[in-house]
This record gives C-alpha cells, structure tokens and sequence, in this order.
C-alpha cells in the first residue's frame, strides 16, 4: 500500500462509515453557534451534544464527520510536543443506535484494514478500558469484545483519569475504551500494566484513537445518572493519524505542515530553529481556520485569542530574523507580511480538499477567503509590527509586563514565555492585580477613583466617558477639525460636551453625529490606553482640553479601525471601556448655546 496523505485518511474514514449506514457531516464552524459556554468547539461531539442529550438528528442515529477543532488550554506546549492548536477530529456516532460491540468492532477495522482503513499493524496496538467506580462498573464488556481482536494482555484497566471522557462538568459522557499504538523502531511486544503506563508516559505509544461509550449526564461536575438512549462518540485525531500512517516523529514533518515548514527553513536560513518554526506553523494555521470562520482580532474572548496567536506567530518571525531582512520603513511590514502570506498560500493548497479556507486555482489565489484571510493576517501582523521591536526592547529593560501588554500590546501570556526562555520571573499575581484594577475602572465600574481621572467609576460613567471621546471625533469630523472640547461634565445620567462652534448645529447634522457614534460602536472597536511622553501625545495629535495642564507623561486611550486609522484619540486619565461594543446605544438630548462661540450638547445612552 502506497503511503496514504492527510486527505486520503480523511475520504476513507468518512467513506468508511458510510458504507456503515452513516450520514457524513459537514465540519460545523470552530465557533459554536448556539453554546456560548465554549469558545471553540473542541472535539467532534460539541455540535452534537443536544442529540446525544436526546433531540433527534434530522440525518438519523449514525454520523460521522471530521471536525475542526481549537485546543488553546496549552497554546504554551505548542512546539515542545505534539500539540496542535488547530486539528480534525474524525469521529463517527451513535445517537442511541449500535453501542460497544460495533464501536470497537469498526474502530479496530479502520485501524487494522489496508482495502479500507489504515492498514496500521496490529501487532503495535494496546487497549485500555476503564477499571470502574461508584459511577459505573469496570467494563468487562469492552474486554470481551476487544478479546476477538487482540490479545488481552495488551488490554489494561485504568481509572476515570485516564478512562472516562465528557466535554466539560455539564452533559453526556461516560466510560471510554482508547487506542494506542506503538511508534518505537523495534516494538514494544508485550508489556506489564507498569511498563505500558511507563510507555505512554514518555510517548513510545501514542493514542490514536478514543471510543466514548456516552450513557451517562454529568451536573456540576458529578455523574448523576444514565441517559435515556446508550450513544457512542469517538475521536481520533487526524494530525496524528496522519504522522503515524506516514511514519513520522512528529505532527510538522507530515504532509498537513512538512510544506510549510520547508518554507520557513529556507527563509530563516541560519537563524532557522525548530521551535521557533513548529510555532509559527501552528499559529499561522489556526488564525488562518479561524479569520475563515469569521473571527476578528481583538481584545475580547475569541479574538482575543486570535490577536495571542498572531502575535505569538510575529514575535517568533522576529526570532528567525523574518523582520530583520525587511527594508527600512514601509516595506518592512511588507516582508514580514510576504513570509506570513507565503505561508498562508501553502495552506491553503494544503487544505484544497476541504471548504475551509477557500479554493485554490491553479497557482492563483483566488478566493474571497483567501484574501479575507491574508488581509487580516496582515492587518494584525502590521499593527504590532509597530510596537514589537519597541516592546521587545522594552522587555529587555525588565519594563513592567502591565505597561507591556497595555503600551506595547503584548498579551501576558508572551511576556511569560519570553521572560521564562531568559530565566527571569514573571509576578503574575501582580499582573493580574493590575489588570483587573484596569478592567474594573475601564469596564465594570468600581468605587475606587481613579487618579487624574473621573471622580465617579460606575458603570454607566464609565460607558459615557468613552461615549465622549467618541462624540468629540464625531463633531470633529461633521462639523470641522476646529471643533475643540471646551468643557466636560458627566453624570450617572448623561454626558455632557462643551465645544467652540459659532452657529447652530442643524438637525441633520446632529443625526450624522449620532449615526457616526453609534456605527463604532456597533463596530466593537478596541480602547487601548497608552502612556507616553507628553511631547509624543502632542505629536500624535491626540486631542488635549484647552487650557488643562498635562504632566510630562501622559496617559492617551485611542479608538482604532482594524485597519488601524484612529477615530479618536486623547489624552485623558480615564477610565474607559475596553471596546466600543460595550458602550450601549448612543443618544443625543439637546444642542444649545453655552456662551458666545460655545455650544453645549447634553447625551445619553441606553
Ligand atoms: N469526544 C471524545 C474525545 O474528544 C471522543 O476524545
């Protein structure tokens, strides 16, 4: 048998199954639609949980499917191990159809057939099954019929740790039976229970495959009972399936990355280095998923997540000296970007096979995912390319990782690991503190006051704060670049503006005020709060009150566009919300005379 690729395994396990009566699904969107206590999905089973809970599947009781998956619980393993961000999970279900003894049955034939499955050999196979509890028996009944397949001193009992699978500490789960198999030169042969959990433990077996035998409902964290239908749910991984199937030590020399990765080999020349690689490889691959699944950078949940990857991916380019070849000045985001674009372009070939990020063709990138996914890419690599030499430098003064991650945009999680690959500690505790303090003033109100800023921090202020510095660009870009604050005042209720403008504001004039506000808000823009020299806020032509005195550092929140243009920009103490999206709607009450040349407008928000 000629070595099977990625998309071979992928057709023939769906093809598989569905010679088995299984309906083939679509790999559902990486963001759950309708479960927002996940970010990502992150097994096959997450889009089916109401039906193994019970509802009825409109294509029946047998499913099969490969689906994309994000893992970030261990973003920090990427490149040490065999962790991915981004994989498939192949699975097959039944919603209360055939139970264990098909299960295993199949799971052992796809593994083991070379006219239909993977051809694996079966003498590097090992079981293990769990060895029961007060929530459900030892499974004999997986022994038995694992008995017909292999011999049953290669099967071994382990507890709940290792035996019982659920999604989380509410839904169906249950016992499971998984599947190793032995990736060492020689083989392992027979092994005692010790010397095979000795084996897992330093990765001469590798598990390929688990099959869930979902009957029971866990509630809070605790197996309550059984559920009304016996399900089935299994998952093998596909990365690594693959690096098995084709002989490989790990997932980056398989045919789903050893592409990309000769790329990045021949780009970084001398600086190349493994780990450096293997990271921008994954996290090049799983924005690329999840840009094409609709997620945005930014400071929140999912994008947030988005934003760390990119990131993470950009300061590792820095590592192999991707930034450091570019040309001064403007093209140097430029060739930063073309290393990423031409990684980019590999997946997408690499992933013709699927929908999930576009069509390839020819040697043309064609598609409108494609570009979406590009320019975001680039957009984020591009905004911090402004701030990372500054940051890393920064860095290597031991400058505080809270001005890091609020000035130079580096997430916590980046500071960490550049600061753990120097040896240095990080006070995470004290981060945490800091930033909390910061998301307390900026997006949840608190008592405290702020230093410099607004007397009053509750919510609704807080919100009206941000909501002016929103209206100040607003007026400034309907009405002129003259129109300069005068005066401020906010309450609990309302805020309020004071500005030079010698006439009236018409009607239409306000409503396009008012439209311009509420379309950034409805844009969930991010609020980033930046401290710099005065002379520098000056420069940046950050709006300052008149006749206010600003001390030589300064504090200035900015509103930006993904593409980066500013829509507002001030120096101010703050606090401020984190993104326009939490503003609220927009209003404005009353337009009217303060003084001669001064004009008032008093607004709300609901
Ligand atoms: N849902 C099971 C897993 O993710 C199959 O391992």
């Amino acid at each position: 048998m000629t070595t099977l690729s990625s998309s071979d395994i992928r057709a023939r396990f769906l093809a598989f199954f569905k010679a088995r009566a299984h309906a083939i699904l679509p790999s559902a969107s990486l963001v759950p639609e309708n479960d927002p206590s996940v970010l990502f999905n992150t097994a096959g089973m997450q889009p089916l949980v109401p039906y193994l809970m019970g509802q009825k599947h409109p294509l029946g009781t047998r499913l099969a499917s490969s689906q994309k998956c994000v893992r970030t619980g261990d973003i920090e393993e990427v490149g040490n191990h065999k962790n991915l961000t981004f994989f498939e999970m192949l699975g097959n279900w039944s919603l209360g159809d055939y139970f264990k003894e098909d299960a295993i049955k199949w799971s052992y034939e796809f593994l083991t057939s070379k006219e239909e499955g993977l051809g694996l050999d079966p003498a590097r196979l090992y079981v293990t099954v769990f060895e029961g509890d007060e929530d459900a028996p030892r499974d004999l009944e997986a022994v038995e019929i694992w008995k017909n397949y292999i011999p049953e001193n290669r099967i071994y009992f382990l507890p709940k740790k290792n035996n019982w699978w659920s999604p989380g500490d509410n839904g169906p789960c249950g016992p499971d039976t998984e599947m190793f198999y032995d990736v060492t030169p020689n083989g392992l042969g027979d092994m005692t229970h010790d010397e095979y959990v000795a084996a897992d433990d330093d990765g001469r077996v590798v598990e390929i495959w688990n099959d869930v035998f979902m009957e029971y409902e866990k509630k809070d964290g605790l197996v309550i009972g059984k559920l009304a239908q016996k399900n089935v749910d299994t998952g093998s991984g596909l990365e690594r399936i693959t690096m098995i199937v084709q002989g490989k030590s790990n997932v980056y020399d398989s045919d789903l990355f050893a592409p990309v990765m000769n790329i990045i080999k021949d780009t970084a020349g001398d600086l190349y280095d493994e780990k450096s690689a293997r990271i921008i490889a994954d996290h090049v691959k799983a924005s690329a998923m999840l840009i094409a699944d609709g997620v945005r950078p930014s400071n929140k949940d999912q994008g947030y997540v988005l934003r760390r990857l990119i990131r993470r991916a950009a300061i590792r380019a820095k590592k192999l000296g991707f930034f450091e070849k570019m040309e001064p000045h403007a093209e140097e985001y430029e060739y930063s970007y073309n290393v990423f674009s031409d990684l980019l372009s590999k997946f997408f070939e690499l992933y013709e096979d699927t929908d999930y990020l576009g069509k390839v063709s020819g040697s043309q990138v064609s598609s409108e995912k494609h570009l979406l996914v590009l320019d975001e890419f680039k957009k984020e690599v591009e905004k911090f390319s402004k701030t990372l030499e500054l940051g890393l430098k920064e860095f290597e003064k031991n400058t505080d990782p809270f001005v890091l991650a609020t000035t130079y945009g580096f997430p916590i999680e980046l500071t960490e690991e550049l600061a753990a690959e120097k040896g240095v500690a990080i006070d995470r505790a004290g981060f945490d503190a800091k930033m909390k303090a910061h998301q307390d003033l900026s997006r949840s109100g608190s008592a405290e006051k702020f230093k410099g800023g607004l007397a009053n921090t509750n919510e609704t202020t807080v919100k009206l704060h941000t909501a002016h510095h929103l209206l100040l660009a607003a007026l400034q870009e309907v009405l002129g670049k003259e129109v300069k604050q005068k005066g401020s005042n906010i309450t609990e209720e309302r805020l309020r503006i004071d500005f030079n403008f010698d006439r009236k504001v018409t009607p239409e004039e306000l409503a396009k005020v008012e439209s311009l506000v509420n379309g950034w808000i409805a844009e969930k823009l991010p609020v980033m709060r930046r401290e710099m020299p005065r002379e520098e806020a000056e420069a940046l032509g950050a709006e300052m009150e008149f006749g206010a005195k600003y001390p030589d550092i300064v504090s200035v929140y900015t509103v930006q566009k993904p593409d980066d243009a500013y829509v507002s920009k001030e120096f101010c103490g703050g606090p401020h919300v984190t993104n326009t999206g939490d503003i609220g709607v927009f209003k404005i009450q009353k337009e009217e005379a303060s003084s001669a040349g001064i004009r008032r407008i008093k607004a709300v928000l609901s």
